[in-house]
């Protein structure tokens, strides 16, 4: 015996809220919009309670009105219908003005809010100095502008001033900006205010793209839910975000790194488009500048014989596997920009949009085929030989 749709609807129904209500029940739930970290997420919140709290009591009020008016005024006989009361004036006036004073409200709170939240902010830029003679490097100032790019799919972060590399939020040409370039983890100073610019580099880079040709592109969406709201990254404009993370969550000593992922769909590995921001107290962000700020040397020609594979892999990297054509590390000749920046990139502990931690084994699957790990990745490679992949990943093991 089959079920009938109406019994087959009401399980899907019963099912989707019995996972509904398990998934509140998650003990690790790192992108809960709830569970505000920082001003700007709190001042979210603060709007989304009363909002929240009249949307309940319009729907607990309608709902309860059409079950009590099915129940009361069901039909009780064919020929019975209820007294029509079409054209009473004074309750088509409370159930107009009613939801328009509330419509109102909701409007008034969401434009101050807006206003609130896209504000620029206030403060001197943060700039860096240097460790100088028994003092470590510092940061000062109160706000860190951040350049966010979306590429499919990654994040890259250049913060325009940190570093000496050119920032791809210029187009070539442009005025030089040095920036300190890197990918998928975006470091922050805990306590201070961050500024993101954020957009898709994406009519330049499309992996559907023959050469030489610019596409379309598509849009992304920036999200760290415990810290802020989303925001688009649209191709050829920049989109504002601010955020703080709260100083006395990392007072201890102890980054925090919170979670957040492109929150538009962008293509078949959208969901492998994640962010790691780590929050960091101001000296250990300043320490984290000074770091990425090494040059990377090329190794010596002595390394041929201290570690000989790791040089292979250099040779292999900056020529016949021609991995410095889509990425850069800098100090070396490598500096294509197609790819995320692998400057330190043992400093990560994450690659591949966020999606696997950085260790050898991870390497050596994503070597094999990247496009098994992340479908439709901008990196198509050919075959790599096991004994090229150890030299490779040798190599980039000496990137700290
Ligand atoms: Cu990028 Cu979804």
């Amino acid at each position: 015996m089959s079920r009938s749709p109406t019994r087959r609807r009401a399980l899907a129904v019963v099912l989707g809220a019995v996972a509904l209500a398990a998934s509140a029940c998650a003990s690790h739930a790192p992108q809960n919009t709830l569970d505000a970290q920082g001003p700007e997420a709190r001042y979210i919140n603060r709007m989304f309670y009363p909002v929240g709290l009249i949307a309940l009591v319009v729907l607990i009020f309608v709902s309860g009105m059409v079950l009590y008016c099915v129940v009361r005024f069901r039909a009780r006989s064919d020929d019975d219908s209820p007294a029509q009361i079409h054209g009473s004036t004074p309750l088509e006036f409370t159930w107009t003005i009613i939801p328009l004073l509330l419509m109102f409200g909701v409007a008034s709170l969401s434009i101050v809010g807006i206003v609130h939240l896209y504000r620029t902010p206030k403060g001197q830029p943060i700039t860096f100095v240097p460790a100088s003679a028994g003092s470590p490097p510092t940061v000062q100032g109160e706000v860190l502008d951040v350049h966010v790019i979306a590429h499919r799919w990654w994040f890259e972060y250049d913060y325009p001033g940190l570093g000496a590399m050119q920032d791809e939020f210029l187009s070539p040409g442009e005025a030089t900006n040095t920036a300190l370039v890197t990918a998928n983890e975006i470091h922050i100073p805990a306590g201070r205010q961050i500024r993101l610019d954020i957009t898709s580099n994406e009519p330049l880079q499309s992996p559907e793209n023959k050469p030489g040709e610019i596409g379309p592109g598509v849009i992304h969406n920036f999200w760290v839910p415990e810290l802020a709201g989303k925001i688009y990254a649209i191709p050829g404009h920049i989109t504002h975000l601010n955020l703080v993370a709260d100083l006395s969550k990392v007072s201890d000593g102890h980054p925090i790194t919170y979670y957040g992922q492109c929150s538009e769909f962008c293509g078949i590995s959208h969901a492998n488009m994640r962010i790691r921001l780590v929050a960091e107290t101001p000296h250990d962000f300043a320490m984290w500048v000074a770091q990425q700020q090494q040059t990377q040397q090329s190794p010596s020609a002595a390394v041929q014989y201290t570690n000989p594979q790791a040089y292979t892999g250099y040779t292999l990297f900056n020529g016949a596997g021609t991995c410095y054509t889509c990425h850069t590390v800098a100090g070396t000749n490598a500096v294509g920009r197609v790819g995320p920046n692998l400057t330190h990139l043992q400093s990560r502990q994450w690659f591949a949009g966020n999606i696997l931690v950085l260790d050898n084994n991870n390497l050596r699957d994503w070597l094999r085929n990247p496009q098994a790990v992340k479908p439709g990745a901008n990196m198509k490679i050919p075959k790599l030989t096991e004994d090229q992949i150890t030299a490779l990943i040798a190599y980039l093991d000496t990137l700290n």
